[in-house]
């Protein structure tokens, strides 16, 4: 114990007689580029703004280095990572370099002078953004500041999502002085490349197309002697399709396919019905599955959706049909007039080349034989023939209900299904 103290009494001792030495020190003389620094800082404010008569303007210029952009189209929101050069005149910064030793520029730290504050007007503002930056700026002799912070800017973008997942959204982001006139501070563009995309690197899944620039120069009826200057950017933006394309659009495209293949097989076949239950599953799984994909929570459902509904419903008419068909099929009864007159007109007319005969070559000739010879009077020919009437008449209303699917799948993939252009 005794020990310990002696030890923290020399270490405390040590440490005075230490900090007492480099106090002593400080007496050296700086050096030109501390001397510059501490001499423009002398008596600076940093919140007056730079100009020698307040009626004078602060042009600042504006350049953005894009890096990199993430959108995220379920939240309607889009951010913009990138360098913003700006630059403007500081009328209080200026010096003659030959007072210090030729020194023509100085870099700054952007705390210590006054900085335009460039404030994102359709900002999210769920996240704090601040329109004021931290970094250090570089400095030249005739009063130039130019600082170059890296940001990030979220912003609101409507989407529109009819063409999903061929869809491209256009992203505006305004820039401008929060409070400041255009006759305070005027936010202006670099007159060469206000945008420069040379380091650009395109986020997940969307590919950035084109970045156009435009300067609003805010004149409003109100205050005809002021403006409210803002800076426009616009950021066009295609989806990468491929990926959302295999997940969703060829799989729908399988499960039509699936539906109709099923309304060509035979009706007494169970596998028609099978298929076609089978294929009213999938459209459940498939909507299940790509719920989790598509963003369906915009006020434009993609259409692809729609789609896919509207298949479903087909589905379910055909496995309807199906069973329609089936039951006719079963039918013994002496069919009514007007059935067999159908059968007629339809079997002697041209319609015969478009219904499908039955696969089974029996059925056929039976049918053949029958209405060759009409005037059997055997009850059991007659409960035959009727059958044979039912099933002709089935054979023609399933292969009516083939071409009507056929035109409404049609009709649905030709206003439906989105496609690349
Ligand atoms: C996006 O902007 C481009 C270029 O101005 C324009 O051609 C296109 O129609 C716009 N798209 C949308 C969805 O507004
Ligand atoms: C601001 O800059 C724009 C574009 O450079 C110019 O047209 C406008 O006259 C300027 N406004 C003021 C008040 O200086
Ligand atoms: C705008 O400026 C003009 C001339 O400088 C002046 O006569 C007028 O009163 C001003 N208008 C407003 C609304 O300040």
């Amino acid at each position: 114990m005794f020990l310990f103290s002696i030890y923290l009494t020399v270490l405390i001792g040590f440490y005075r007689v230490h900090a007492d030495s480099s106090l002593d020190e400080r007496e050296i003389p700086l050096h030109d580029e501390a001397k510059l620094h501490k001499d423009l800082l002398h008596d600076y404010n940093v919140d007056d703004r730079p100009v020698q008569d307040y009626k004078n303007t602060v042009t600042v210029k504006l350049r953005i280095a894009l890096k990199y952009i993430s959108f995220d189209s379920l939240e309607e929101t889009f951010t913009m990572h990138s360098w913003m050069a700006l630059t403007w005149k500081d009328v209080n910064l200026k010096w003659t370099p030959s007072d210090y030793g030729g020194i023509k520029e100085i870099q700054i730290e952007s705390h210590e002078i006054w900085t335009p504050r460039l404030a994102l007007f359709n900002a999210d503002a769920s996240l704090y953004q601040s329109d004021s930056f931290y970094t250090t700026c570089l400095l030249a002799y005739d009063g130039i500041v130019t600082c170059v912070p890296s940001v990030a800017h979220t912003g609101i973008c409507r989407t529109s999502l009819r063409r999903w997942p061929y869809d491209s959204q256009n992203c505006t982001l305004f820039f401008g002085s929060w409070m400041h006139t255009g006759e305070q501070v005027n936010f202006t563009f670099y007159q060469k490349q206000p945008v420069v995309t040379d380091d650009y690197q395109n986020g997940p899944g969307w590919r950035l197309m084109n970045v156009l620039n435009e300067r609003l120069p805010g004149k409003y009826s109100c205050c005809p002697n002021t403006t409210y200057p803002m800076l426009k950017y616009t950021f066009v933006m295609k989806r990468e399709a491929a990926g959302p394309a295999a997940i969703v659009v060829v799989p729908s495209i399988v499960i039509v396919i699936l539906t109709l293949t099923s309304l060509v097989l035979d009706v007494k076949d169970n596998t028609r019905l099978l298929m076609t239950c089978f294929s009213l599953f999938g459209h459940f799984i498939f909507l299940t599955e790509i719920g989790y994909d598509i963003p369906k929570h915009s006020s434009d459902t993609p259409i692809i959706l729609l789609f896919v509904r509207d298949s479903m419903i087909v589905t379910l008419a055909a496995i309807i049909v199906t069973l329609l068909l089936m039951s006719l099929r079963r039918r013994m009864l002496p069919p009514p007039t007007w059935i067999v007159s159908i059968n007629r007109l339809v079997s002697n007319g041209p319609g015969k080349y478009v219904i499908f005969t039955e696969f089974d070559p029996n059925d056929t000739t039976e049918v053949k034989v029958l209405s060759e010879d009409g005037n059997s009077s055997s009850a059991n020919e007659d409960r035959t023939r009727n059958a044979a009437d039912w099933i002709q008449f089935a054979n023609l209303l399933n292969s009516v209900v083939f071409i009507t699917a056929l035109i409404v799948y049609l009709i649905l993939i030709i206003s439906y299904i989105p496609r690349d252009n």
